[in-house]
């Protein structure tokens, strides 16, 4: 899965159905039950196997666990496309995370079963970026609007590299399809040109005014939603990036500004911030169940359902 199959539809889509769970309480009747999804982690997570485990549970669906890729026969020099084609005899739906940003493809090339990108490398996580829509559209349920008025609009800084930051790159994928709601976007980041041609692309058709700086801390006071993420997964582990300023209480944010972090933090976000109102990212955190539970509906689950809660937001004057 890459964001580019996430159209605004989709996402407003998976949003609302993620919203009536929060709201309402899941469907009744256990509707993944039956359903086996394999979660499939060739790198460590804390949040998001947890979260898709979490979902499949609550929906009444079972799980097979694979924490740490090196207890599979990767250990003995298996190919993904050979384990790829494993999982279909086993499963109904596998979740993959893998240090290598090839990884999910070859998978898809001989799994028999759908297949959700949980995080490749430096490349993708689809599913994160749901999680931050999701976070962002019930704090600020306006921005979906897409006659958004401009005096609503909102100035988005993100300080990391969406060229080596998965979560940047689908963030900022993602916040094309809501071009309406931005009034910026801002990258602070170590790199000159931090965008791929296609995320710039991407962003430019959308007609957001997109800005770049390397000093984040002359952005800070300016920001109403603030992304921001250091981690870059690299084969045996991590490295950190663009961590050059850490944000704290004492920052100088807007009053009604929110920070978002797809976790885990390190030292640019500091742990003052947790208790004060710009702290989204405890809710991007636990809202990523109901968000990985809708796609599993609509994967696994009740199509119908899913497909009319998916019709276009229109407003009623
Ligand atoms: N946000 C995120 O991907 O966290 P984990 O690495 O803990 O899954």
């Amino acid at each position: 899965m890459h964001p580019d199959q996430l159209n605004r539809d989709t996402v407003l889509g998976l949003c609302r159905v993620a919203a009536m769970i929060e709201a309402n309480g899941r469907p009744r009747g256990r509707p993944l039950a039956g359903s086996i999804a394999i979660t499939a982690f060739f790198e460590a997570s804390t949040r998001t196997r947890l979260s898709f485990e979490s979902a499949v549970v609550r929906l009444g669906g079972g799980v097979l666990s694979v924490p740490d890729g090196k207890v599979t026969g990767v250990a003995k020099g298996e190919s993904l496309a050979d384990i790829g084609e494993m999982f279909t005899g086993y499963g109904d739906v596998v979740i993959v995370r893998h240090p290598d940003p090839t990884s999910v493809e070859e998978i898809c090339e001989s799994a028999g079963i759908p297949v959700i990108n949980a995080g490749n490398g430096t490349a993708h996580h689809p599913t994160q970026a749901l999680a931050d829509w999701y976070a962002l559209l019930k704090w600020r349920p306006d921005l979906a609007l897409d006659d958004c008025p401009e005096e609503s609009r909102i100035h988005l800084v993100v300080f990391g590299s969406p060229s080596t930051m998965r979560a940047v790159n689908s963030f900022l994928w993602l916040a094309s399809r809501f071009g309406s709601a931005l009034r910026r976007i801002t990258v602070a980041s170590l790199f000159a040109d931090p965008f791929d041609d296609d995320l710039r692309a991407e962003l430019e058709s959308a007609g957001i005014d997109l800005e770049l700086t390397d000093d984040p801390a002359s952005v800070v006071a300016d920001a109403d939603v603030l992304y921001m993420n250091a981690i870059v997964p690299v084969a045996d582990g991590f490295v950190t990036q663009d961590d050059a300023v850490t944000v704290s209480a004492s920052s100088g944010l807007r009053p009604g500004a929110v920070v978002m972090h797809p976790l885990a933090r390190g030292a640019e976000l500091d742990e003052d911030l947790d208790d004060t109102a710009h702290n989204l990212y405890f809710a991007q955190a636990a809202g990523a169940v109901f968000i990985r539970e809708a796609l599993l509906l609509g994967i696994l689950g009740d199509h119908e359902a899913v497909a009319s809660a998916c019709a276009p937001i229109r407003r009623t004057t």
